[in-house]
């Protein structure tokens, strides 16, 4: 289930410019020619890319529509690798900054812009399902617990829909050119070319798709240093605690509330899909089955990357925690 590769020779493709704060590259796996993402954790924290591999893995074993992130080692430094999400060639990959930033007049872009539950649900009106989607995150962060889900580590997915626009080209041209002209837009030298390639956008000429769930390492209490967990282990009210206060990065009325609360006050407005992906992540979740997974994520490490494995103390404890949170989801929500 879990992959570890050397991708020490693979092409490094240093050109792609990321946002983000931790030591990341694409790089080109020569074999196959596939684009794939690699980071390491920061250095605070450094089980933080065992966090994103669990979160993945977990997430897929609850129903949860997950970018599949392994083991990668790059200059025996060891972090976690994942396929391009879109193909370079047709895709785009539009954060939800950018969604937000269109439809939020006045929107105040700082490095941390303050995210609302109520912006992200204005960004997704064009996209009717969308939101439901998002949802989704919400309950999957309150599983694991996870403290950044913010405008940039959710997207949508564009893809050009060639054939549809090699079909129908002419047609599409001459009624885009018509509006043009209409619009006045030559004259203030927006050219037709960037005019057409604005508004296709908004057509059916693209196919918009959800991304799968990326960039859910800042959970599993990866910030707890090592000595620190057994004073969680040995005292659950501790880490019912610790539960309680963690915050989610989506705001409700400008202020950070906790992950349930935030469920709980989306309850009443999206009662269905609440109910049905809780039902299902309940169904799906069996202790034994999450224990063996974390238990072995890190079993097939080399001996000389010990340094980069997770402690027994850490795996039981993110074991537990996740317990717990089922648990809350369970009696709070489900
Ligand atoms: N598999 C992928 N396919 C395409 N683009 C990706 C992929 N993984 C990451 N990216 C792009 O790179 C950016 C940075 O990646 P990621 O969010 O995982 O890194 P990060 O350093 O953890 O970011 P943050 O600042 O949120 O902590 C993403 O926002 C996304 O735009
Ligand atoms: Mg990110």
């Amino acid at each position: 289930m879990i992959t570890i590769s050397n991708i020490t020779s693979w092409n490094i493709k240093n050109w792609f410019q990321t946002g983000g704060t931790r030591e990341k590259c694409f790089i080109e796996n020569p074999e196959n020619g596939k684009l794939y993402f690699f980071k390491k954790s920061i250095e605070k924290y450094p089980s933080e890319f065992w966090s994103e591999i669990i979160a993945s893995k977990v997430g897929r074993i609850l129903g949860f529509n997950m970018l599949d992130y392994n083991v990668g080692i790059l200059n025996n430094e060891v972090g976690c690798i994942c396929e391009s999400m879109i193909d370079q060639t047709n895709e785009e990959l539009e954060p939800g900054i950018g969604l937000i930033k269109k439809c939020i007049p006045n929107f105040k872009v700082t490095e941390r812009p303050i995210i609302l539950f109520k912006d992200v649900e204005k960004s997704f009106l064009p996209y009717p399902h969308f939101i439901h989607k998002f949802i989704d995150i919400l309950i999957f962060d309150a599983i694991i617990g996870n403290q950044d889900r913010h405008s940039e580590n959710w997207a949508i997915i564009r893809t050009l829909d060639v054939e549809n626009l090699k079909t129908n080209k002419i047609k599409y041209i001459r009624w885009f050119y018509k509006h043009y002209k209409k619009s006045g837009l030559q004259l203030s030298k927006l050219p037709f070319r960037n005019f057409f390639i604005k508004y296709m956008t908004e057509t059916s000429l693209m196919n918009i798709n959800f991304s799968p769930i990326y960039d859910s390492g800042s959970s599993l209490a990866r910030e707890i240093p090592e000595d620190k967990i057994l004073e969680f282990l040995e005292n659950e009210n501790r880490m019912v605690k610790y539960i309680k206060n963690g915050k989610s990065e989506v705001k409700w009325d400008y202020s950070k509330i906790n992950h349930f609360e935030l469920l709980k006050k989306n309850k009443n407005n999206y009662p269905d899909q609440i109910k049905k992906t809780v039902g299902k992540v309940i169904e799906k979740y069996n202790f034994d089955q999450i224990k063996d997974l974390i238990d072995n994520i890190d079993v097939n490490i080399g001996i000389e990357y010990h340094k980069s494995k997770l402690s027994l103390h850490r795996k039981q404890m993110i074991i537990k925690f996740i317990e717990l949170r089922i648990k809350n989801l369970k009696e709070e929500i489900g």
